[in-house]
Parts: structure tokens; sequence; C-alpha cells
């Protein structure tokens, strides 16, 4: 048993890993307490987007703590958040103008399906099934777990689970099944919203689809009146190539979920951002119909001081270049691993590669996956398989040097445990 009384998340504890313990960050790279320097190959689970303690955001948190800490935001309100939203509305696509605080990508998503079936309820026309694609993940609450797929994550949990209908995976060549699956689903269940993540599919597997698929079922979920949920927590700020994947389908969704990468990855906020038709769906003199949603830090004013940094750096630092020139050079790898023996499937999109690892067994609990991670750790490089695979989701500051640390280290890592 280890001394420390701390419980990891995702962590079983009984297998007695090692875990290393981090003291300074900066840029794509990590420092632990014994002087090992760490390549962060997946941006510390997708959130840092500018790199670890990008200066002005470091700044903007530490004056912002000097001036007011925290408030209360039912019934308050502070000019970082006020700012905020009005810099969030001037970016995002019309018509979504109304932002709703929180402060995690699951709470984000949490929000969104409460308007969803407060937008039907305001409408006077009462609906509650949510439509799901296969193999999704929205986090890990109750409700996100509902929405995600089921297995190994939340068997344990499945009694408390609510129910919904699946669209299959639009693997390449089977995109019309799931179209005519949500077609028939629109048609015969009324659903009130489907919820997806926008070209690729995070936690399921980094599963890519093409954008004219998300297209189709947005033009599917108009013509039938369903709202359209983008769970962007993980492809937002820049991921897939564009400030939102949605952007590549041409799709404004009706909620918009954003977390992770708002504050640049430096500290917790997310926000639920919808079209006015669903704000007037709640917008009355009956206190009853108010949405009924908050936590206790609701807007931080330190987290929106740091989202506002975040902001400010899309604005005025040659960002999109960044991602531009580390598609493109995670492209160059890409090619390189598709020739290592044992490596399937290598794929990417924007700054996203993954790829599978020839194994007896696949999954998020298959065997060679904490083989990988011991070879990955012990060259000391932050890369963390979701089973047998492996994906590079780098903060866009990434050097070349680094860059190429990560990709050999795959290589070799495959070299040896490949079966
Ligand atoms: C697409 C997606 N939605 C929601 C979440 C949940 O976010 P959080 O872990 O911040 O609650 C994640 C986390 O990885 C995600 O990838």
């Amino acid at each position: 048993m280890s001394a420390s009384p701390v419980w990891h998340p995702f962590t079983q504890h009984g297998l007695e890993t090692p875990i290393p313990l981090v003291t300074r960050g900066e840029g794509a790279t990590l420092w632990t307490d014994d002087g090992r320097r760490i390549v962060d190959g997946i941006s510390s689970w997708w959130v840092t987007t500018h790199g670890h303690n990008h200066p002005r955001i470091v700044r903007a948190i530490a004056e912002q703590a000097a001036k007011l800490d925290q408030i209360i935001f039912a019934g308050w309100t502070h000019e970082p958040a006020e700012m905020l939203a009005r810099a969030l509305v001037e970016l995002m696509p019309r018509p979504l103008d109304h932002v709703f605080f929180s402060d995690s990508g699951s709470t984000s998503v949490e929000v969104a399906l409460k308007m969803a079936l407060g937008y039907w309820i305001g409408r006077g026309e009462p609906r509650h099934r949510i439509v799901v694609m296969e193999h999704s993940y929205h986090g890990d609450t109750v409700g996100t777990m509902s929405v995600g797929a089921r297995g190994v994550f939340n068997q344990s949990y499945a009694p408390l689970l609510f129910d919904v209908d699946r669209i299959p995976f639009p693997a390449e060549g089977r995109e019309q099944a799931t179209l005519a699956r949500l077609e028939a689903l629109c048609r015969e269940s009324t659903p009130a919203a489907l919820i997806v993540e926008p070209l690729i599919l995070g936690a399921g597997g980094m599963l890519i689809y093409p954008a004219w698929v998300l297209a189709e079922m947005r033009r599917i979920c108009t013509h039938h009146g369903v709202l359209l949920i983008a769970d962007e927590v993980m492809t937002g700020w820049g991921r897939t190539g564009t400030l939102l994947a949605c952007e590549q389908a041409q799709v404004v969704p009706d909620v918009l979920c954003l977390s992770k990468g708002l504050t640049g990855g430096a500290i917790p906020l997310a926000v639920t951002i919808a079209t006015p038709e669903i704000f007037a769906a709640h917008y009355s003199t009956d206190r009853a119909r108010m949405l009924y949603h908050s936590s206790s830090y609701t807007a931080n004013p330190i987290a929106c001081a740091a989202a506002n940094a975040n902001l400010a750096i899309w604005r005025e630092e040659p960002v999109a270049e960044r991602i531009i020139s580390l598609a493109q050079r995670q492209d160059e790898h890409l090619q390189m691993l598709r020739s290592v023996p044992g490596v399937t499937g290598a794929r990417r999109i924007g700054t996203i590669v993954a790829l599978e690892v020839e194994a007896r067994d696949e999954g998020y609990l298959a065997a060679i996956g904490p083989r990988l991670l011991a070879a990955f750790t012990a060259r000391d490089l932050l890369l963390r398989p979701l089973g047998n695979t492996v994906y590079v989701m780098p903060p866009y500051c990434i050097d070349d040097a680094d860059l190429a640390r990560l990709h050999d280290g795959i290589a070799q890592a495959v070299g040896e445990l490949a079966s």
C-alpha cells in the first residue's frame, strides 16, 4: 500500500505502479522531483493548448487573485465573466449567444442536457429522450455516463444510468447506416436532442469520422426539430485544426460545450453556449422555469481571467500558424509510424495522431496498455494509451525535437512490445 493518502482518478492503486511527482511545467515540458524532464504528449489530458505556465495566463491569474478571488454567481456578476461571455459570443458562430458557466467538461454536458429538456418543457411539449453515438464519451457524472458508451468505465453504475437511443459510429463505408438510424429515431421517438463529439470521438478510441456526416446529422436534426448538442470539450480550441471541429462541417449546433482549452488548460472552467430560442424557453416571470443548475465556483473570477488571457493569446499570437505547423509535423511522423511493424490504423485529424498497436486483446483493458504506458514513462514521455490505442495530442508550442522524441518513443515501444 502506498504511503500517500491520495486516491487518483482512473488509477488502480492495487497494481502499485509508481506515480511520478511533478513539480514544474513550461511549454511542452514537465519536471519531476527527481529531476526528470518529461515531454507532455497528451497536453495533460487534452487541456494544455499554448503550453504549461504560459506567462500571460499566469500573470492574469495572479492579478485577478489579488483583486477578487471568488463571488457567488447566482444574482451577482463580475467583470472577468462579463468580458469573457462577450468575447465568446463574438468568437462563436451565430446564433450561439447565451453563455452558461460551469467548471468541467462533464458539468458543461450536464447543463447542455438540462437545457435541452428545459427547452422542450418551455415549449409546452416535453421530450426527454437523448440520442447518442456509439463509443461516445461525455464525462463521468451519472448524466454524462448515461449518454456515453456503456462499458468498463461505467458498468458498476449501470443501474443508475438513464436509457438513451444510440446511433452506430459512422465508420468508413457505414456512414449511411448511422444517418438512416438517426432519421428513424427522429421520426419515431421524437427525441429532445442528439449529442455528439464532432469529427473525433476521444476516450472512445480516437475514432475519426468525416465532416460531411456531421453536416448530414445537423440536417436531419433540423428537419425533425431535434436539438443538436456539440460536445467540443476535447475538440474545441484548435485540436482538429480549426477553432471548433464543427466549423469543418459548417455546422452550428443549438448547444455547444467547451472546457479544457478554455483557460489554455491552466485552471478549471467550462461553458455551455446556447441559441436565443433555448434561452427564451427558460425566460419567464415564473421562477419554477429557471435553469436549475449551479455549482459553488460557477464562473470563478480567477478562472475567467485565465480564459480572457487565453482569448487574448488567440487574438494576438500566431496560434493558427502554430496549429498548422504542428499538424504538418504530425503528418510527417505519421508516415514514419505507418511503416512500424505492429502499428495499424495510423490516422490524423488536425493536431491529433492516433494508432492501434497489434495485440492479442483490444479495448480499454487490453493487456498491452499498461506495458506501453510503462515503456513510455521509462522514456520520460507523458503518453497515456487507451488500451491498445496510442495517440499524440501535444501542446501547440512543442518543438521539433520533443515531437520527434514522442514518435520515436512510440516506435521503439511498439517494436519491443507488439506481439
Ligand atoms: C468529449 C468530452 N466530453 C466531456 C469530457 C469530460 O470533461 P471533464 O473531464 O473536464 O469533466 C471529456 C473529457 O475528456 C471529453 O473528452
